[in-house]
């Protein structure tokens, strides 16, 4: 067992959880891991058993390269194998299974009026009828048809249905502006885009159709004729409160282009014969912010991803049948689409789907959605965590949360505070709190506790997942021992890491596999305690997280750039209590002196415009100069400390002009 760090409190796993648990306590934990880096063949054969193979794997479970010098970067799983991701997600469920009947998922709107439910069949149903709406159009394999959609189930129908018909899916975030999504059509290619009429998030009505046009205009001013059919589902004037926001919502038409969901969707056949896919055919692109500024076309492929998101969700949620699962996660990210789409379905999970936002219609929605479902296995984010503790207990006390059993987190660092408030407010000191470290890249959960065998320490994620291999490097690449601290990367891959970055070999090598031959470098610091517990400390290149939302320095940059009056713009990070990290912007203007709060309010709505509005600033200021290095880098370490008014800024022999620094101290006051 674990010996404790002196003075730190210790979580350890419920005795009731462990009695029924897949990893029932720390020595299972130690056994199964060593088994799955000693043996990973068997260790990942036995994983794919439970699948349907339409032609079994000719090579081995998992081959790969990770140094660059001896070749290119690759991995491979289970090569020579054929199967179907909707096929064993749905039809295995609904044939093999009988799960038929079984609610696949609950779904609640953004209105506490609007709720249904889907099982097994009816969602294959749909899945079918859409494939076949897809291949009318003209989608083939290997086709990619780009999704703009808000958390409605014809979200999961359509990803499904490309799975099902071998198409590549590429989720764009239904909260991105029109040039991020414009941004990603072209990237991808796409020759369809799904979207809706518009949805309300709150109390505040996005016209999603007409952003889409937008997009689609732009493509089209920069030469791209690619999406012949926008395919829009009628979600508003369906399902809205009352009845008459179709009036409000003039949904514009390009009768050419255009096409009613419902209306294609009527006439579809409910039957469609799977596309039997290579396993490491693509399964869906999905887009990252990259430091450069330019989003990163992630890839994940189908046998892989399958195997690693189910198992990651079994063992991690410790899931049940009788489980009623969910992940607050929107499916625009990759913590949807592992942990709402793939990985709860893959292992024939109820799982709750909401469309809404924590505090609407009042704050107390995720604890009155909780007793609603009884739901058993609850996941979101440290950022939720912080804007619902500002409520306090009082509106959880309404509610009747017996029926939580484990709790997880995910999206960045959780502050030991907000850990210790889910798990003794929300958990009622019942419910063990995971703390999922993963990425975008890494397709599944790669640090993290099992809920019955790890014992917690709050702001930890613990120890690495089955078949994941930690290393913490110094900048030399040297790997540190011991209790340390340092960059932190993998020595070998699981089943569900990334695979490329689409169209961009050379983009993916040299991202994540350059500075440390052998490695891929997560881009995250970590520390390893006395116990061998992994502590992240954060990003270590020039990203950002924002409520759990990765974004880069450099792209927000280029945003404030457009601007006619900026000449140069840097932005840091400063710690924010709800966000975890906000954005503090420097501007230097041509003109000095047209620094006022128009412009701080034009220049906060152009980033809103160019990316969306998660990347809105907090903080802009005026920089007459910025700090530089004599060769002319800009000193972002000495930023970050004037953003969060640290005055002791240690050496600054290598600044071009110490004096830069003052100013920056003495205007900060003005910074809006
Ligand atoms: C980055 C990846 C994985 C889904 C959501 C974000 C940070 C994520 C944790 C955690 C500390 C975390 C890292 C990582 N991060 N989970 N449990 N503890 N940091 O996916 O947008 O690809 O962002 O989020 O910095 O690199 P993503």
């Amino acid at each position: 067992m674990v010996v404790p760090e002196s003075q730190e409190k210790m979580y350890y796993p419920p005795v009731e959880l462990q009695r029924n648990a897949h990893v029932p306590d720390f020595n299972s934990y130690l056994v199964m891991y060593k088994k799955s880096l000693e043996n990973p063949e068997a260790f990942w054969r036995e994983v794919a058993d439970e699948f349907f193979w339409k032609k079994p794997a000719t090579g081995p479970m998992l081959q790969h390269n990770f140094d660059m010098t001896k070749g290119n970067i690759f991995v491979n799983c289970m090569e020579g194998a054929k199967t179907n991701m909707c096929y064993n997600v749905l039809d295995r469920h609904v044939k093999e299974g009988k799960l038929g009947e079984k609610v696949a998922y609950y779904w609640e709107g953004n209105s506490p009026d609007h709720h249904m439910t889907i099982t097994y069949r009816q969602l294959l149903s749909h899945v079918c009828r859409c494939a076949n709406v897809l291949k009318q159009m003209g989608v083939k394999r290997g086709d990619r048809v780009s999704i703009y959609l808000p958390m409605i189930p014809e979200l999961i129908v359509t990803m499904l249905a490309c799975a099902r018909i071998g198409a590549v899916h590429s989720i764009v975030f239904a909260g991105f502006s029109s040039e991020s999504l414009c941004e990603r059509i072209m990237d991808a290619q796409s020759s369809v885009l799904v979207t809706a009429d518009g949805v309300y998030r709150g109390e505040k009505l996005i016209n999603l159709k007409q952003i889409s046009d937008e997009a689609l205009e732009k493509c089209r001013e920069k030469g791209s004729s690619g999406v012949t059919t926008c395919l829009v589902i009628k979600h508003q004037a369906q399902r809205t409160r009352t009845g008459t926001s179709c009036n409000k919502l003039q949904t514009p038409w390009e009768s050419e282009r255009d096409v009613w969901w419902d209306e294609v969707m009527r006439d579809s056949p409910d039957e469609c014969e799977p596309e039997w896919m290579d396993a490491e055919d693509p399964l869906f692109i999905l887009y990252t912010s990259g430091s450069t500024g330019k989003p990163k076309g992630v890839v994940h492929t189908v046998a892989g991803y399958l195997l690693y998101t189910s198992l990651t969700f079994r063992y991690v949620f410790d899931h049940h049948p009788d489980d009623v699962y969910w992940c607050t996660a929107d499916i625009g990210w990759i913590t949807g689409h592992s942990y709402i789409t793939y990985g709860p379905l893959a292992n024939g999970a109820t799982s709750v789907l909401f469309e809404g936002l924590p505090v609407h219609p009042h704050v107390g929605r995720f604890w009155e959605i909780i007793e609603k479902y009884k739901v058993t296995k609850f996941y979101t984010a440290p950022t939720a965590i912080r804007l619902l503790m500002k409520y306090g207990q009082e509106p959880l006390r309404k509610y009747d949360l017996s029926s939580l059993r484990i709790l997880g987190t995910v999206g960045e660092p959780i502050n030991p505070e907000a850990w210790r408030w889910y798990h003794e407010v929300v958990g009622q000191g019942r419910c063990p709190v995971v703390d999922t470290f993963w990425q975008t890249e890494t397709g599944g959960h790669v640090l993290t506790p099992l809920p019955a065998a790890t014992p917690l320490k709050p702001g930890s994620a613990t120890f690495p997942f089955f078949g994941v291999e930690p290393a913490i490097l110094n900048e030399h690449g040297e790997e540190l021992e011991g209790v340390t601290e340092g960059y932190l990367v993998f020595r070998k891959p699981w089943p569900g890491i990334m695979r490329t970055i689409y169209k961009n070999q050379e983009l993916f090598e040299n991202t994540y596999f350059r500075k440390f031959p052998g490695f891929y470098v997560t881009g995250d610091g970590c520390r390893r305690d006395k116990d061998g517990y992994y502590w992240i400390t954060g990003r270590i290149d020039d990203m950002l997280n924002v409520s759990g939302h990765l974004m880069s320095t450099a792209e927000v940059e280029a945003a404030l750039m457009l601007h006619q009056s900026v000449s140069e713009a840097a932005v840091v990070s400063r710690p924010h209590k709800v966000k975890g990290e906000c954005l503090y912007c420097f501007v230097t203007l041509k003109d000095s002196k047209e620094f006022n709060c128009k412009l701080v309010e034009d220049l906060k709505r152009l980033v809103r415009e160019k990316i969306g509005p998660i990347a809105t600033p907090d903080f802009i200021q005026n920089a007459p100069a910025l700090p530089k290095t004599r060769s002319g880098k800009i000193m972002r370490r000495i930023l970050r400390q004037i953003a969060r008014n640290e005055k002791d800024l240690g050496d600054l022999s290598t600044l071009a002009d110490p004096k830069v620094v003052e100013v920056l101290f003495n205007q900060r006051s003005e910074a809006a």
